[in-house]
């Protein structure tokens, strides 16, 4: 009964009442009244007023399933989506539905996250509906050495995600952050779980920064979000089917590979290149200038005596960018 509530507030030209509502679904007003505050629990802002009953305040903010279903133009991402309430992290939820045989192509979405995971063993901020916190589980035939794509081509697909539905002008960090202007809109986390020759699953977790009309001090410098860039909040449910969309184009059209037309795209976006960049090698601080991204997707940085050496892990920070 939520679900046809919800539709009927969607669609309706301002106020619903309660008689319409009991009327129209064949229930009591009290049933009417229970299923709108359990709406309520699920984060919609249903607004009451004595004489005119209920209407619904912001639709858009809540992801839904229904409403992704909407939007999904997908052949295997999102076909089986897992929306919860709170969770430690989506990666972690997803990566035990891995472990429990769950199909290629599963989401996991969460409203809240309680202990976010981000890069190099560091928190993921996840408020509550402030944003999409979401874990793709894929189970692609590769093998442990082939699966080093994923992560750019996942930057890359979000970075144009982005920037097609708000007209922004994102660029990716190498290697995987999706940055506006010199602030994170979104990061992501790639996880695998293989055998010795044999990838078994792999988490792809992403985390946009939506609502945030301001950040907590400490990482005010570094983050933006949707609303900060645009001035408006997304419809959160869209904008998933969107990624889920592009993600797989991106990752399937090439074999989850990047090849000569991707690494061309990423090199276009990537706004670590031409920059002065430092990072530890072995106890050695070095500085550098990033002038490359190769086939493989690892960084390429001219050192001061004019030769070249490839950056593939770690942390690299890049001057001007957070
Ligand atoms: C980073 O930039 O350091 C990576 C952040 C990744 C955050 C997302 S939010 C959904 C998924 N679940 C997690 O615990 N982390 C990823």
């Amino acid at each position: 009964m939520q679900n046809e509530i919800l539709e009927i507030l969607k669609t309706a030209d301002g106020y619903v009442s309660g008689q319409q509502l009991s009327d129209r679904l064949g229930v009591s007003r009290t049933a009417v009244w229970k299923a709108i505050n359990l709406l309520r629990d699920k984060g919609y802002t249903i607004s009451s007023s004595t004489n005119k009953g209920y209407i619904l305040l912001d639709a858009q903010s809540v992801i839904s399933k229904d409403d992704i279903a909407k939007h999904l133009t997908t052949k295997e991402f999102g076909k089986s989506i897992i929306i919860l309430d709170t969770v430690d992290s989506t990666n972690t939820y997803a990566k035990a539905c891995g472990l429990e045989g769950a199909s290629s192509g599963t989401v996991v979405i969460a409203r809240e996250q309680t202990n976010g995971k981000g890069r190099l063993g560091r928190a993921w901020q996840s408020q509550k509906d402030s944003g999409i916190w979401m874990s793709l589980l894929i189970r692609p035939q590769l093998s442990p050495m082939e699966v080093s794509s994923i992560t750019p081509l996942t930057g890359l697909a979000v970075c144009k995600t982005l920037n097609r539905l708000f007209d922004l002008d994102c660029k990716i960090k190498w290697p995987n952050d999706v940055i506006a202007g010199n602030k994170k809109i979104c990061g992501t986390l790639t996880e695998m779980t293989a055998e010795f020759d044999a990838v078994e699953h792999i988490i792809i977790g992403i985390g946009i920064n939506c609502d945030n009309e301001s950040f907590p001090e400490e990482i005010s410098k570094k983050a933006t979000s949707v609303f900060i860039e645009t001035g408006k909040k997304p419809n959160k449910s869209k904008l998933t089917a969107d990624i889920l969309n592009d993600l797989e184009k991106e990752l399937l059209c090439c074999d989850y590979k990047l090849n000569t037309f991707n690494v061309k795209e990423y090199r276009h976006l990537c706004a670590t290149l031409g920059k002065e960049i430092s990072f530890t090698r072995g106890n050695r601080y070095i500085s550098a200038v990033a002038v490359d991204v190769n086939p493989q997707g690892e960084l390429v940085a001219m050192l001061s005596d004019g030769t070249t050496c490839t950056v593939n892990s770690g942390e690299v920070t890049v001057q001007g960018i957070y």
